[in-house]
């Protein structure tokens, strides 16, 4: 099936609304300002594993896959120079008004509106790789200046797993963990509610979300019933039951767990990976479980290339395309997923 879009256009329902060609463009240079920020922080850790235990005081569990070696980091991005990301300063501003924005508005009657949207709603039905060049040519049509479309990073960052020799399962969440940027040309908002960084709603906002004070102007700021260090939850819950700020990771996720074969541990790496707050300052340990020191793991173990593989090579998108569309048909067995 082709999609030749020349422009973004009116999306593909008739409940979605029209995103300018400059609205894109804006999304696309946001996403990699937000990217190298997180870059940045990331580079003051000390390393991918960075003694989670310690910090956590957490006790390993024993359940989880039975694998190898897919945890162990990488030794290519142990080496790789993290000072060439530092160009963040000029994306500071951007980043900071777009925080400005999300902090505000992503409130618990918000999430439950776009999680209410998401189940009564098909946004379009299509393959996994149908998605995804459909994705590429909005975001790319929009920004002819961007070196590297979204497909580009998608098989970067697959293309790395891969290399690496981690399983077939890890690879295919490298391809399509930011597959529900569709979103933005779904029913979004704005740009607060597809990128950025996310936390959870319904209990009191973490000091260490990037730009804390800006949740002052957020109606559950103020809110008794959501400002509490609990707030709606309880102790050790576990993030299954904590609504995390709607955006692409947790509209990927909600595809992926309904159309899909894949393991716990890649749905947790689509879940929470703009989840920084979590898997990089380590904030809301209260409100783990067992399981989720699991996920941990494989969010971080994720997270490195997710950062780190803008940097490479770009690959020959036909020549890939065969070894892809198998992988996908594995873990996704009804080929047509309801967007
Ligand atoms: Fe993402
Ligand atoms: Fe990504």
């Amino acid at each position: 099936m082709n999609h030749k879009i020349s422009k973004p256009t009116p999306t593909p329902t008739p409940t979605s609304q029209s995103t300018s060609s400059s609205d894109s463009k804006l999304l696309d240079r946001l996403d990699d300002d937000i990217l190298k920020v997180n870059q940045l922080r990331g580079s003051f850790k000390t390393s991918p594993s960075h003694s989670i235990e310690t910090e956590l005081h957490l006790e390993s569990t024993s359940e989880t896959i039975a694998d190898e070696n897919w945890q162990i980091a990488s030794e290519y991005y142990k080496n790789i120079d993290t000072k060439a990301f530092r160009q963040y300063e000029l994306a500071c501003d951007r980043v900071r008004q777009f925080y400005e924005e999300q902090h505000e508005k992503q409130t618990v009657a918000y999430n439950i509106q776009a999680r209410i949207n998401f189940k009564t709603k098909t946004r379009a039905k299509m393959t996994v790789w149908e998605g995804l060049e459909r994705l590429n040519k909005l975001l790319d049509d929009s920004d002819p200046d961007t070196e590297l479309s979204q497909i580009d990073h998608a098989l970067q960052t697959a293309e790395a797993i891969r290399r690496d020799g981690k399983p077939r399962w890890f690879q295919l969440v490298g391809l399509i963990h930011d597959l529900g940027k569709l979103l933005y040309f779904f029913d979004s908002k704005g740009q607060w509610d597809v990128v950025g960084d996310t936390f959870p709603v319904g209990c009191k906002f973490s000091k260490r979300i990037i730009f804390p004070d800006s949740f002052k102007k957020n109606p559950d700021f103020v809110n008794p019933l959501y400002n509490t260090k609990y707030g709606i939850y309880s102790k050790h819950c576990g993030l299954d039951k904590v609504m995390l700020s709607w955006g692409h990771d947790e509209y990927m996720y909600h595809v992926a767990k309904k159309n899909s074969v894949l393991p716990a541990e890649a749905l947790a790496m689509i879940r929470y990976h703009s989840f920084y707050p979590w898997h990089q300052e380590l904030a809301y340990s209260y409100l783990m479980d067992d399981h989720d020191k699991e996920m941990l793991k494989a969010v971080k173990a994720f997270n490195t290339y997710d950062l780190y593989s803008k940097s490479d090579q770009q690959y020959n998108v036909e020549e890939l395309k065969p070894y892809y569309l198998e992988l996908i048909d594995e873990f996704f067995p009804n080929k047509i997923i309801d967007f």
